[in-house]
């Protein structure tokens, strides 16, 4: 043993480090709460970022370990910062953060039982909490897997191979019988990756239009269903919105449920930032009908306080998880004819993959269901106020009434000719590219209808009122 991989292994070595990080990381979230001199971006161009790391990396060294955490935490993004209102992505609860560290250091492959004993008994746990949550049925379960793209990916195969009427995971796709996935015009990218990926192309996704609100319109589901038959299309599948990414708009999950029920089409419900609503007496209501679908994607790692990445794919049907990978690794997967939940590979994308029930563990036994439930409904109350805020301005427009927690508007000063529409691009892209050097405040932006529009997603708990009053406030300064 060299005296190097002595250090590397040291637990006393590890002892110190592991104070040093957790003082530094309370440190850090005491910063962001009281908003002490940390911006939510320290912005730095990407040429300079990697000038810096660069530097540092061409010295290894086993000192100076302290110095590395705190200039990581330095040059990160902040989520913590009660000014971040960027991307949909958790601001992870401390504790469980610190799960992660302790399932990172036991690093079971979670691939076959053995190796991953407990967190496949702490997985099977949570997939029947979160089905029961949904009130999926008795029957349902599911797996989690790394990411809201691994996962609908995951429920969209399935249903490809219990909807296709020969054996499409030996077989092969054929020519023959073109398939095809209807999805929301909003729906997130990864739904269409993921039919390229199943080899449809983009004849495999039939967009259904929306309302003024960004919903499916479900009148047109009829007509959209009767084009691509009439096209030699045989539609496998629907999936619905919960909620959509550039708006936060909610599908009308019952009609459509109801609509793939008669045409005996498999129902996927994206659920990756918003089916945790299902958790809220408040809002419970914007997923009405997720009971019904066969397949829902819920992302841990958005609306439910875990690093990334943290992905449920809930089946209504359990056993129909064993079908979509059908794969023979003997010697891994000894007897796969045998299906039991505990030989979590046979199920997933994955072979290994890390310990992801046990944050989520962690949190449920340590806070109950109520953690999430404060959470998403204090955020998409917030949300609801900063509609308001933005409608009663005169200055700013909101884009439409947001659902969740995602609310997008835009700068309209009424300055002559500023209302041109290109002109009010121009200037609410500008306001986001300043905005996000400035450092002061995370925002993001998109488009709707075809004009740019800012955006936030509310996703601090610790955000205020205060903080979007001066939200407001700086984009016009
Ligand atoms: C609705 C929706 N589905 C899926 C995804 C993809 O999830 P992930 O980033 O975990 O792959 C996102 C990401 O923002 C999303 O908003």
């Amino acid at each position: 043993m060299t005296q190097l991989l002595e250090n590397a292994f040291n637990p006393e070595i590890f002892r110190k480090n592991g104070h040093e990080l957790v003082d530094q990381l309370a440190d850090y979230l005491n910063a962001c709460k009281n908003k002490d001199a940390l911006n939510p971006l320290p912005w730095k161009t990407p040429a300079d970022m990697l000038k810096k790391w660069q530097t540092d990396f061409a010295a290894p060294s086993e000192e100076g370990v302290k110095e590395f955490f705190a200039a990581v935490i330095a040059d990160s993004l902040h989520l913590h910062h009660p000014k971040y209102m960027g991307h949909q992505v958790a601001v992870p609860a401390p504790l469980a953060a610190l799960t992660e560290l302790l399932s990172a250091l036991l690093n079971n492959s979670m691939a076959v039982y053995e190796v991953g004993p407990l967190s496949a008994a702490m997985e099977k746990v949570i997939m029947g909490w979160a089905a029961s949550v949904l009130g999926m049925g008795k029957e349902a379960g599911g797996i989690l897997t790394s990411g809201g793209s691994s996962g609908n990916l995951t429920g969209l195969l399935a249903a490809r191979q219990h909807q296709a009427d020969y054996n499409i995971w030996e077989d092969g796709a054929k020519d023959t019988h073109p398939l095809a996935v209807m999805a929301s015009a909003e729906a997130h990218y990864s739904i269409s990756r993921a039919v390229k990926i199943m080899g449809w192309g983009e004849k495999g996704i039939i967009k259904v239009p929306l309302n003024k609100r960004k919903e499916v319109d479900p009148d047109l589901l009829e007509q959209c269903y009767r084009e691509a038959v009439q096209q030699g299309k045989r539609v496998v599948a629907v999936v619905g919105n919960a909620c959509s990414t550039s708006t936060g708009s909610y599908d009308p999950l019952e009609e459509m449920a109801a609509f793939c029920q008669e045409h005996r089409l498999w129902f996927h419900v994206d659920g990756a930032h918003g089916a945790g609503a299902a958790l809220t007496e408040k809002y419970r209501g914007l997923v009405k009908g997720i009971e019904k679908a066969d397949s829902v994607v819920i992302d841990f790692h958005k609306m439910l306080l875990c690093p990334a990445l943290t992905t449920a794919v809930i089946f209504k049907n359990d056993e129909l998880s064993h079908e979509t990978f059908s794969q023979k690794a003997l010697y891994l997967l000894a007897n796969e004819k045998k299906e039991n939940w505990f030989d979590i590979a046979a199920k997933t994308l994955e072979c290994t993959k890390k310990m992801m029930s046990v944050k989520i563990y962690a949190l449920l036994r340590t806070y109950g269901p109520r953690l999430f439930s404060d959470y998403i409904t204090a955020t998409y109350d917030l949300a609801r106020e900063f509609a308001e805020m933005i409608k009663e301005s005169g200055d700013f427009e909101l884009a439409l009434e947001p659902a969740s927690n995602i609310v997008c508007f835009r700068y309209t000063p009424s300055a002559p000719g500023a209302h041109d529409p290109a002109e009010l691009d121009e200037l609410n892209t500008r306001v986001r590219s300043r905005i996000k050097e400035d450092g002061e405040f995370y925002i993001v932006q998109t488009v709707i209808n075809g004009a740019v529009y800012l955006r936030t997603t509310l996703m601090n708990p610790f955000t205020s009122t205060n903080d979007l009053i001066q939200l407001l406030q700086k984009i016009r300064d």
